[in-house]
């Protein structure tokens, strides 16, 4: 997605107001440029001076604002415009713009607009049910615009039934959607595992490994990019990821990773196993710390479940399995016995011999051998770009 797509948000007057304001940020954070026009009522329940704050633009409150920059406000705002967004949208201002009436300049940008426009509607149950509010989002429709039905539950007016506007995340994500176009990834459901595990001693001390998660969270993103649903299953890590098409388990030892993995493979397209999932687990951790009376102490290890090696057994043709070598000699003989062994579709090896690939760096270069031996090499750079070459292969190999 090229940086400047531009969206102009439109807030009316409800409670929902508050959150469109995390709505502006997931725009932002997209690299829109984002503009924001809200009517009377909607400055009652937000400021100026946050949605400036998080728009990095001026607000448009009235239609004949002569401070403002642009020649004929709305007109100017319609054609910038690359998609607009009412959320919330009272019954108020839909019912406006199903009958072509423009008397502020919200519902007068909204008519000038030859863009894609989306609603998300949030009010009181009975209002949104109300035949004549039903009438106009029918109109809507009509009119090709794209309505984001408000979801079920507690509402701010205290009653329980539909009306509360559809969360940011998801506006966020639909409107993307629409302005990306089908993406290679679209529809696609994507397993990821990240980070290290921590296999516990006793209840304050682990046996760990130097994995900071960064290559799978960089592959999380990078999928969700490509317009997949993704599962993040994560060891402990600081990073920390907002993409809404990531959902994140959280998990601390190889078995919860495992288990975890389990529940949800038969469901995935894709699965890709970037974690450094600990071999060897402590056979009887310690209920409480361990004092240190002894001059020696042994810990006794036992194997965990290999994930990647289980999921390769129970497979289906359909599903792309993608495992993670880190050698540091005969790497690519290695490479290939696991993707074998383990009934992997294709193997990514990084080497420790090369400088600035593998743990804890930001950069990494990997090998990209597939189960017929078609083998990619990347040079060195960001693991974001790697976590790219990675999904443009398997996307080929779909
Ligand atoms: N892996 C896994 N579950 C384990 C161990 C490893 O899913 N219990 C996965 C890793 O996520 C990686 C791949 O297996 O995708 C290879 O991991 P690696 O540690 O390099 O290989 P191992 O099979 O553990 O073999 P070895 O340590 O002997 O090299």
């Amino acid at each position: 997605m090229e940086s400047r797509t531009h969206i102009v948000i439109g807030i009316t007057g409800g409670i929902a107001a508050y959150k469109t304001m995390h709505l502006i940020r997931l725009f932002k954070k997209e690299g829109c440029d984002v503009k924001v026009v809200a009517t009377q009522h909607a400055m009652e329940f937000v400021t100026r001076t946050t949605i400036e704050t998080l728009s990095q633009n001026p607000l448009c409150v009235d239609l004949f604002d002569h401070s403002m920059p642009y020649d004929v406000q709305h007109i100017a705002l319609a054609e910038w415009a690359d998609a607009m967004v009412v959320a919330p949208a009272t019954a108020n201002i839909m019912g406006k713009f199903a009958h072509g009436i423009a008397d502020d300049l919200l519902s007068t940008i909204l008519l000038a607009c030859p863009k894609p426009i989306f609603f998300a509607p949030a009010m009181n149950d009975n209002m949104y049910m109300e035949p004549s509010v039903q009438q106009n989002i029918t109109l809507l429709r009509e009119k090709g615009c794209h309505i984001i039905s408000p979801n079920s539950g507690f509402l701010a007016c205290g009653s329980n039934g539909t009306g509360r506007m559809e969360e940011p995340e998801e506006i966020f994500a639909e409107v993307m959607e629409l302005l990306r176009g089908p993406q290679p990834l679209s529809g696609k459901r994507v397993m990821i595992t990240a980070g290290p595990t921590y296999e516990p001693i006793d209840p304050v001390r682990f046996v760990g490994n130097r994995s900071s998660g960064l290559m799978g969270f960089a592959l999380a993103e990078a999928a969700a990019h490509l317009g997949a649903e993704v599962t993040l299953v994560t060891g402990p890590t600081h990073l920390q990821t907002q993409v809404p098409q990531i959902h994140r388990v959280d998990v601390e030892t190889a078995e919860e990773m495992y288990q975890q993995c389990m529940l949800v493979q038969e469901q995935q397209d894709i699965m890709i196993m970037a974690a450094a999932v600990a071999d060897y687990t402590p056979a009887n951790p310690a209920a409480e710390k361990i004092k240190k009376n002894d001059d020696e102490l042994q810990l006794q290890l036992t194997k965990t479940k290999d994930i990647l090696a289980s999921i390769g057994k129970v497979k289906r043709d359909d599903q792309i399995l993608v495992g993670f070598a880190l050698e540091t000699e005969h790497e690519r003989e290695n490479a290939l016995k696991k993707l074998h062994n383990k009934n992997a579709d294709m193997i990514v090896l990084n080497s420790l011999r090369d400088k600035g690939a593998g743990f804890g760096t930001p950069t990494n270069k990997v090998l990209m051998i597939t189960k017929d031996e078609q083998t990619f090499e990347s040079e060195l750079k960001s693991k974001a770009d790697i976590a790219s070459d990675i999904l443009n292969v398997i996307s080929n190999m779909l």
